[in-house]
């Protein structure tokens, strides 16, 4: 992936950088971000609407990884960013991000977290439901402040990693149903207001989807009924979110396209469309997380004990787990992993790849094909850029891992490693100073 290498000394580089002698530096779990790959793909992206002469934006969907670091990365390709909450929104704030460059989504913003959208005066709100709406509405009239929306529609096509249906309706506990009315009640209660200043539509089908007809498809209802409402309405809908989900390659057998392939084939569906009802094109936005982030991120772990289960399994163990990475024992994802420091060494052995925690599902890898491994091996876990670091948790009361950004040879602390002190920082005792109250 990107600019990782094996070096003469047989170790992993990243960035240009030693893997084995960051893992020294900084100690094991750690996440390495090759920085350089972010920003390929970041311009890949822009890239392809440029080609296209077409207005966009390409919005970071933060929730696959949010610090200040990163977000200053995002801020310096030039991208949007999507936040999701109170606490991504303030990270972007302390990062200095572009505030007008900030979209910020979610099906149950609170009250609070729209008026800190409100005094921050970001780039927009994408609108969830009517609950949504109505405290929007109090809210601008209150503040007497404008502020840009975009609808969130459900378009009913659920998009699954390899295939994808269409259904009248979607499940989903997002957004206005685009098929039963809802989308045209959202519209009609937010067209013309004093100070919702309606953008246009968004949607977003699926995560890590291959196949590019679910986006053509969600683009064609999209501009559908933006045509409708031209036709009823003269709305003249300036944008079309068109959401992230481009899927990535863990796995040899994942085999997706480039991702801005996937953003190729939107543009041409909605020029097309765009052309055909007679209407100018819109600006297109799209939100990439996984494709982003993704296969920039590795993880580096220690390897201790080891079991054998004859005839069954062995097993190494990690010095993390699912407290780093939860997406194998949630979701059963596959990852890809080298001795990082045994790079030119054949590949010999299988193992299962457990991590630390006290359960018996805490296993990284099912079947990791390695060369011959020794406690203080170094094991670089592939592609855990995307929903590791920012889904890791405390569980076990593990410290979550520092992460390291390698780019052009150098490397630097992104975000620090936790320790046991900031673990019990939340903390109070009871019942040993303090009487009850
Ligand atoms: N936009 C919206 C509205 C989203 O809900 C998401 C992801 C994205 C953009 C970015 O999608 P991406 O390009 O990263 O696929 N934790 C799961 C993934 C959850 C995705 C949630 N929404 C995982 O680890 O696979």
């Amino acid at each position: 992936y990107g600019t990782q290498a094996i070096g003469g000394n047989g170790h992993l580089t990243i960035g240009g950088v030693d893997s084995v002698q960051l893992a020294k530096e900084y100690g094991t779990p750690l996440y390495v971000y090759d920085i350089e790959l972010f920003r390929k793909r970041a311009r890949a992206f822009q890239q392809t609407f440029e080609s296209a002469g077409i207005g966009y934006q390409v919005a970071y969907a933060s929730k696959a990884f949010s610090s200040i670091a990163i977000y200053q990365v995002a801020a310096q390709e030039g991208l949007s960013l999507d936040v999701v909450s109170g606490g991504e929104l303030y990270t972007a704030v302390k990062a200095g991000f572009p505030k007008e460059k900030i979209h910020f989504h979610g099906n149950n913003k609170s009250l609070d977290e729209l008026q800190m959208a409100f005094e921050e005066g970001i780039g927009c709100i994408v609108v969830d439901n009517f609950h949504e709406i109505g405290l929007l509405k109090k809210l601008s009239e209150e503040l007497k402040q404008k502020m840009n929306i975009l609808l969130r529609v459900t378009p009913g096509i659920e998009a699954h990693t390899h295939d994808y249906i269409t259904t009248g309706q979607e499940d989903s506990k997002f957004g206005f149903d685009l098929n039963n009315g809802q989308a045209d009640q959202a519209f009609d209660q937010t067209y013309g207001h004093e100070y919702l200043n309606l953008l246009g539509l968004h949607c977003h089908i699926g995560s890590q989807i291959f196949d590019t007809a679910a986006f053509r498809m969600a683009a064609g209802k999209l501009v559908a009924k933006m045509s409708e409402w031209q036709e009823e309405f003269d709305y003249q809908c300036p944008v079309l979110n068109l959401g992230g989900g481009f899927g990535i390659r863990y796995t040899e057998q994942d085999q997706p396209l480039e991702p801005s392939e996937y953003v190729k084939e939107m543009i041409d569906t909605v020029k097309r469309i765009s052309a055909d009802s007679g209407f100018p094109v819109p600006e297109i936005w799209i939100e990439p997380g996984r494709s982003l982030v993704g296969d920039a991120g590795t993880t580096l772990y220690t390897i201790g004990s080891m079991k054998e289960v004859p005839e069954i399994r062995k097993y190494i163990a990690v010095d993390g787990g699912m407290s780093d990475n939860i997406r194998p024992a949630l979701y059963g994802a596959a990852y890809s992993s080298m001795i990082a420091n045994k790079g030119h060494q054949a590949l010999s052995e299988t193992y299962t790849v457990a991590g630390k925690c006290c359960e018996s599902g805490d296993k990284l890898i099912e079947q990791a094909t390695l060369p011959e491994a020794e406690a203080g091996d170094i094991l670089a876990v592939f592609c855990t850029g995307a929903y590791g670091y920012s889904m890791a948790s405390n569980y076990n009361r593990i410290a979550r891992p520092a992460v390291v950004f390698a780019e052009k040879g150098k490397h630097q602390l992104a975000v620090r490693r936790e320790t046991h002190e900031d673990i019990v920082s939340l903390d109070l005792e009871y019942g040993v100073k303090a009487e009850l109250s």
